[in-house]
């Protein structure tokens, strides 16, 4: 199904400038940095610092961000790019836009009315653009699905140290309508935190965001007490059980759970891809969580091309610092099959829930199509072509 905005992304600018004729101004925020600005008044404290915060004194979260700074297209004129085409196949799934929606656990406490998961599938259902749904929700994965429409979805799995309840949660995602399962490696223990651990906050320890687990038959069998009599266990149980620092050895096990597209996220090292590659998985999701869990490391856009190299024509998805359309293009002309954000769309859903989603990658999309217009790239491909994205 076309998504309810059509793929004339640039149009939204149209939109906007004739609402302004009309004397309406947008009431979203037309740039990053006062998106975040905004939001900061919007969420409770112990929300933003969760979701604003990264690792350490966050310098690799700066720095995926400064690291698009150092690519620039190159203008071709006399293209006449008139038309654009940035729907991308993955999986044989025709999409329209190269962007998705990147797994964030707490999304579902970032919306006023506490259902943030639900507002964040309707976003993805309204705009084509996926969202991948993250094993820590608010509402179970099943209710999430259910507000999809008919924008394909990504079931990302934090796999628990019960092999039963790793596969329980990946069956519950295929009945439920998930297109593939994006296993989350980078995540089996915390990182070190500061703005987080200032506060002594973390959302899960307080029983947030379980509801996959407490709905969960293989979880609840584990119990003494249902989830609902005695919440406190469940959450001692959910401690537990959470991180299972997986090693190659467990991606036969891994493999054997689904026939659906599996895709590993957090990859970074181009040996890691191959081997990945090797044992069977089907996508490779680059990206260092946005760096909220080990400082110190690269930017994750500068490992960006050697995972593509290794990948060798598995699609590669693609997240952390992606603030712009501009960034969107660079990941984009550096190999990228798809592209994933993170922080701003929940910014988005603080201020205005699904409306505010949908603005926010809207104005992604509007401005990724503008460049390609003004720049005279009319294609994916071309923007991949050599010569087209240079090192400042
Ligand atoms: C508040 C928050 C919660 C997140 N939760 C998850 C999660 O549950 N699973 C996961 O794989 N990644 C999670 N991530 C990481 C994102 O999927 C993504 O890698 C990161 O946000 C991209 O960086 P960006 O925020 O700079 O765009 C989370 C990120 C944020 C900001």
């Amino acid at each position: 199904m076309a998504p309810e905005f059509g793929t004339r992304f640039g149009d939204y600018q149209n939109e906007i400038y004739l609402n302004g004729l009309g004397g309406v101004l947008p009431t979203m925020p037309m740039t990053f940095a006062e998106l975040e600005a905004r939001a900061q008044s919007a969420l409770a404290p112990s929300v933003l610092s969760y979701v604003a915060g990264g690792a350490g004194d966050e310098s690799t979260q700066r720095a995926n961000v400064a690291a698009f700074d150092r690519w620039g297209l190159v203008p071709r004129m006399m293209v006449g790019a008139k038309e654009r085409d940035l729907s991308v196949d993955l999986f044989g799934m025709q999409l329209p836009s190269p962007l998705f929606m990147a797994p964030v656990g707490v999304i579902g406490l970032c919306a006023q009315d506490g259902h943030g998961d639900l507002a964040t599938a309707r976003a993805a259902a309204r705009t084509g653009v996926p969202m991948i749904a993250s094993t820590l929700t608010v509402d179970p994965l099943e209710q999430v699905a259910a507000e999809s429409g008919d924008t394909p979805g990504f079931f990302q799995l934090y796999t628990p140290t019960d092999r039963a309840l790793a596969e329980s949660l990946v069956h519950r995602a295929e009945t439920a309508g998930y297109k593939g399962i994006v296993v989350t490696l980078d995540t089996w223990i915390t990182g070190w935190r500061p703005r987080d651990l200032a506060a002594s906050n973390f959302p899960q320890l307080r029983g947030h965001c379980l509801a996959n687990y407490t709905s969960d038959p293989v979880f609840r069998a584990r119990l003494a007490k249902a989830p609902e009599e005695d919440p406190q266990a469940a959450v001692l149980e959910w401690i537990g059980i959470f991180g299972n620092p997986l090693t190659w050895n467990d991606l036969p096990w891994l493999r054997s759970l689904t026939d659906l597209p599996i895709l590993l996220k957090g990859l970074c090292h181009p040996e890691d891809v191959r081997r990945a590659r090797d044992g069977g998985i089907d996508g490779i999701y680059c990206s260092n969580h946005g760096g909220r869990q080990a400082n110190g490391g690269l930017p994750a856009l500068d490992a960006l091309p050697a995972v593509v190299e290794a990948a060798a024509g598995l699609p590669v998805l693609f997240d952390s610092g992606v603030r712009s359309g501009a960034d969107v293009i660079k990941a984009l002309a550096l190999g990228a099959t798809a592209v994933g954000v993170g922080r701003p769309y929940v910014y988005g859903l603080a201020l205005e829930g699904t409306d505010g989603i949908v603005h926010v990658l809207r104005s992604l999309l509007a401005e990724a199509d503008l460049i390609m217009a003004v720049d005279g790239y009319p294609t994916l491909a071309d923007l991949r072509a050599e010569g087209a994205l240079l090192r400042i």
